[in-house]
């Protein structure tokens, strides 16, 4: 099978040129100057051609935070991995990266071979796994090993949800030691949330009952001193650290410290917390439900702050924190009370969009809008360079981008599978038209053509970002 995008922009992280990107198989073999000696001779015998003139082509997105199918909060998120990667390919992002949770009292390979029999067979796009560690042990230590070995080689740890997912300071530190053993990379969810549930029962028992006060009992300086705690302890265990969503100017500082002190720390951030502010979270009524999640929406000051992280690169990954919960049902668990409210948003068929947003608005350059949304996250989870590059070898991964079209963001027209959308009436510039997984054209000038099974897990080797 031999297709060619032709005369398209094509865009990396380092430049943008008009060329022929060729594809032959699941592969790209070359990217071609237009009408070149090598795209004439490959066109002799291509079985089909994608014309992408006026059209950016990038390497398809990357969505390293995902949870498809989550079990939170008394509920499950409401994408499954056929619903939430059909919508992803929607938004040009052709691969994730989900969460496999070991059962507390169980072992990491039991929650590994749970989620991958959610997803086989299922998904549109590729998909590899992070592990939870929700129980720190001799037997799960030793298990991070041998998930190193088969593709797994990031585990997310807690600081927040005692009793949940949890981990102790001491617990935190040892998973860190091991990973620094093998070269695994250790997430961190940083909000302290001991504290936290002494602010929530605190603000329960005054009846502040309202989605609002999910923000209020979850304030930035204890994001703030959890992550700078999580980066002592990676520098004790001589383990790099990835901070997960992080929303706080304070959070961000810490990160930035660490980086310029030469430390392996890095952190991403999600499109709710750069566009979505805390006055979502207060919006009349229950609305403010739909925008519940943790760490919570912050002020202007620091969304400001995250964006100017974007350009420094302290900031180095935008990921959706996909995690979605239907406001009739499941956010409605917490009408009287916000603390049963699941934490989650819905949001992986919005990145791509939002950040080429950013670009139209001059808030980050073309060349970076896929380097956070591509490239670095798939050299930071060790997908580089099969994913993230359009380059000869690389996998046939690409979006072609219209970025002149309008469209209105809106539950009634988005593919996820959830009953409200964050960004309801909202206007962006820019649109994905085609997308290709491994070769074949799943997304057909907007039209999805792909199946449930045309994603592979792709099992993922030590992060590029530490080395
Ligand atoms: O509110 C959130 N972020 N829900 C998903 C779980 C997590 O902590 O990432
Ligand atoms: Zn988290
Ligand atoms: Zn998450």
């Amino acid at each position: 099978m031999r297709l060619i995008v032709r005369g398209g922009e094509v865009v990396s992280a380092t430049e943008v040129l008009r060329a022929d990107v060729l594809v032959e198989d699941e592969r790209i073999v070359a990217v071609a100057a237009p009408d070149s000696e090598l795209t004439r001779t490959f066109a002799a015998s291509a079985d089909r051609v994608v014309e992408a003139r006026n059209r950016y082509v990038i390497p398809g997105g990357v969505d390293v935070h995902t949870h498809m199918e989550m079990p939170f909060g008394g509920t499950f998120s409401a994408d499954t991995f056929e619903t939430g990667t059909r919508a992803a390919i929607h938004g040009g992002t052709t691969t994730i990266v989900d969460f496999a949770i070991q059962p507390r009292g169980g072992s990491l390979h039991q929650g590994l071979e749970a989620w991958m029999a959610k997803a086989e067979g299922h998904c549109a796009g590729d998909y590899g796994f992070h592990c939870i560690v929700s129980d720190v042990t001799d037997a799960s230590l030793a298990e991070m090993d041998r998930l190193v070995e088969e593709g797994v080689t990031s585990f997310k740890l807690f600081m927040a949800y005692p009793g949940v997912f949890y981990s102790t300071d001491g617990e935190i530190l040892r998973a860190m030691q091991r990973a620094a053993t093998t070269g695994a990379l250790i997430q961190m969810h940083a909000e302290n949330g001991i504290a936290i549930d002494q602010l929530v029962g605190q603000a329960l028992a005054r009846g502040e009952l309202a989605p609002r006060f999910h923000g209020s009992t979850r304030p930035a300086i204890l994001e703030g001193e959890a992550t700078q705690r999580a980066i002592q302890l990676a520098r004790v265990a001589g383990a790099p650290l990835y901070i997960v969503h992080l929303s706080a100017a304070e959070a961000l500082a810490a990160v930035a410290d660490a980086r310029d002190r030469g430390q392996p720390v890095f952190a991403e951030t999600c499109p709710q917390y750069l566009f979505l502010s805390e006055e979502d979270l207060a919006r009349e009524g229950f609305e403010g439900a739909k925008f519940v999640c943790s760490p919570p929406l912050r002020s202007d000051q620091h969304r400001s702050a995250l964006w100017r992280g974007l350009l420094t690169d302290d900031l180095q990954v935008v990921a959706t924190d996909h995690c979605p919960f239907c406001f009739k049902d499941q956010k409605e668990r917490g009408r009287d009370d916000f603390s049963r409210i699941p934490n989650g948003l819905p949001g992986v068929e919005h990145r791509v969009d939002l950040l080429h947003q950013a670009v139209v608005e001059g808030r980050i350059p073309l060349t970076r809008w896929v380097e956070v949304a591509a490239t670095a996250p798939a050299r930071m989870f060790g997908l580089f360079p099969r994913k993230g590059t359009l380059s000869p070898g690389s996998d046939a991964d690409l979006v072609v981008y219209d970025p002149h079209r309008v469209q209105t963001l809106s539950a009634s027209t988005h593919h996820m599978a959830v009953d409200y959308s964050c960004y309801e009436g909202m206007s962006v510039t820019g649109g994905v038209e085609w997308a290709l997984v491994r070769g074949k054209v799943v997304l057909e000038e907007g039209r999805y053509v792909g199946r449930p099974g045309d994603g592979r897990f792709v099992p993922r080797g030590l992060s590029r970002a530490v080395a």
